[in-house]
């Protein structure tokens, strides 16, 4: 093993696929996933890969300050990809302070940690902290968040993220922490909870429910394919620049309205069902307070500096991502059980 990264959040949608590039691309690392198995954490999305002698699971909660200490300790980890995270925006409006706890407490304590393992010896060491776009705030109808485009963010989720990505580089700057930064945009994929958009209308479409669509339905996101966001971190994480951020998209914008209406398209189809089927369960609901109108990322320059470039059309990955909801319906329903039906009736049926 010449390498030891510790990948934090590695059971949840994002997480779950860089973990799986690692382990498979990199035989040679050790690679230890830290993960507290919340809500949206599922030992499933990793079934395939568990059993690899260079992998390891931990179940840990970096909210747990002197845990992370242990963790650390124990295994000795040369670089962090650090993705756990409270991750949606609606539970963020219900209950901030969660995200409080995990996006801004867990990241300092993991920063910590990091310091103290290191001891301020940071050769060949690197911290990846994962964040999103939406510390940027809103655009209008035009523009493009650039890397220097300033942090205004509006959602107790993007305020939590923007400040673990301003302890992250205080970090590098106060104590030269060895970091990198990447803020991607909308991901969809295999393995996402249905509690974000795209997912949530698969499952609404296959139970005959109805797609809620907040406000009049223009809201815009650009929307990444997930395995192309594992992609981007693993070059950054190895070839980013130390103290850089990178903006990562899909060049990929569509309104929401469109979008379910294209996801609805692609569903009929392949379920062989009379085209305008699953269009009528849309229904306009109350809008989300706050709502950010428009994301949009420029990400010139990780395709400038690093070559990368989104692998997948929109097309291409809109369909893998139902094809592998249909195929796997079990997962879905696993999912949507329990806890799941709660917070579903609290956030639309009141
Ligand atoms: P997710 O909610 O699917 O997964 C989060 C994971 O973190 C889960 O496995 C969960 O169990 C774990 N976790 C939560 N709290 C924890 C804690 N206190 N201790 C340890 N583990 C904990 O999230 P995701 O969509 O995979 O997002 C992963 C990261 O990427 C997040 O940091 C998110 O902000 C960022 N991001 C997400 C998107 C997106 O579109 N989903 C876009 C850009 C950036
Ligand atoms: P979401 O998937 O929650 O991601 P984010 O809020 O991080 O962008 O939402 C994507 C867009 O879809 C956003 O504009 C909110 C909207 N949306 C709906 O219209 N209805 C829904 O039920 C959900 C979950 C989101």
């Amino acid at each position: 093993m010449n390498k030891t990264i510790l990948i934090t959040g590695g059971a949840g949608f994002i997480g779950s696929h860089v973990v799986r590039n690692f382990v498979t691309k990199y035989p040679d690392y050790h690679i230890v996933n830290l993960d507290a198995l919340t809500y949206a954490g599922n030992l499933e999305n990793l079934r395939d890969i568990e059993e690899k002698p260079h992998y390891t699971f931990v179940k840990a909660d970096i909210t747990d300050a002197l845990d992370m200490f242990r963790v650390f300790e124990q295994y000795k980890p040369d670089g962090v990809i650090h993705l756990a995270a409270e991750s949606h925006v609606d539970r963020s409006i219900a209950d901030p302070t969660a995200f409080v706890m995990t996006n801004v407490i867990g990241t300092v304590n993991l920063l910590n940690a990091a310091r103290q393992i290191w001891k301020d010896d940071f050769i060949g060491k690197r911290f990846h902290h994962v964040s999103t776009d939406e510390v940027f705030g809103a655009l209008g109808a035009e523009g493009l968040f650039t890397e220097e485009t300033s942090y205004d963010p509006h959602s107790p989720y993007s305020a939590s993220k923007a400040s673990s990505d301003h302890f992250v580089r205080a970090y590098h700057d106060t104590y030269g922490l060895p970091i990198v930064l990447t803020n991607c945009s909308n991901n969809y994929g295999p393995n996402h909870f249905p509690e974000k958009l795209i997912p949530l209308c698969i499952h609404n479409i296959l139970n005959s429910q109805p797609l809620p669509i907040y406000g009049d339905g223009k809201y815009t996101r650009d929307w990444l394919f997930v395995i192309d966001h594992a992609t981007a971190i693993d070059l950054v994480f190895h070839e980013g620049k130390n103290g850089e951020s990178y903006n990562v998209g899909g060049f990929n914008e569509w309104q929401n309205i469109d979008l379910v209406k294209e996801l609805c398209k692609q569903v009929d189809e392949k379920l062989g069902r009379p085209a305008g089927t699953a269009e009528q369960l849309i229904t306009f609901v109350k809008d989300r307070p706050g709502h950010d109108l428009r994301y949009a990322i420029d990400a010139s320059k990780i395709n400038k500096e690093l070559g990368w470039y989104p692998s997948v059309t929109f097309e291409e990955g809109l369909s893998k991502t139902i094809d592998w909801f249909l195929n796997n319906k079990e997962w879905l329903e696993s999912v949507t059980s329990g806890d799941y039906q709660k917070y579903y009736d609290k956030q639309y049926k009141d």
